[in-house]
């Protein structure tokens, strides 16, 4: 048989692919939930927005992944004058990209079990987003 070594390019590529986001799936994120009480809302925010919140698997800053930019987030939200911590205990409408409202809300579970501060907090550093 003749071995191409474009195919096999491409399946090595394709294996690496399908191993890095097994990595990403399995990857438990820490639990932070201790508040130093030094720390700042922003400096609380980001660290539920990256824990236990798991915005960060579906929000990067300044690209769409899943979910739109914290960039394009924070700009509408300052033009709407809208309240994060509302959207996200469901007492809001969908403003940014209304079509996919529904892959939103799944994570509304977990927001709404938060306490107010923490909602505000995942506010405070979504808006700190220039
Ligand atoms: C499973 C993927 C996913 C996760 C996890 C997720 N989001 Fe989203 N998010 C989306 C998608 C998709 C949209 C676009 C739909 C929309 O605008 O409602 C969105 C939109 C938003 C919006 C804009 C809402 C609006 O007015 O349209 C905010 C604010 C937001 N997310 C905050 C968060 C925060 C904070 C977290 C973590 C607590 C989070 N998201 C976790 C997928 C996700």
């Amino acid at each position: 048989m003749k071995v191409y070594p474009q195919l096999l390019l491409i399946i090595v590529v394709t294996l690496t692919m399908i191993s890095c986001n097994e990595k990403a799936a399995n990857q438990i994120p820490v639990d932070q939930t201790e508040i130093s009480t030094k720390q700042t809302p922003k400096e609380l925010g980001r660290e539920l927005f990256e824990g236990k919140g798991m915005c960060a698997s579906c929000h990067k800053a300044d690209i769409k992944v899943v979910g739109p930019s914290i960039q394009e987030i924070a700009k509408i939200y300052r033009e709407k004058e809208a309240s994060i911590a509302a959207f996200i205990n469901e007492e809001g409408e969908p403003l940014v990209d209304p079509s996919q409202y529904e892959i939103m809300k799944t994570n509304f579970a977990i927001t709404k079990a938060m306490s107010t501060e923490e909602r505000k907090a995942l506010e405070v550093y979504v808006m700190s987003f220039e």
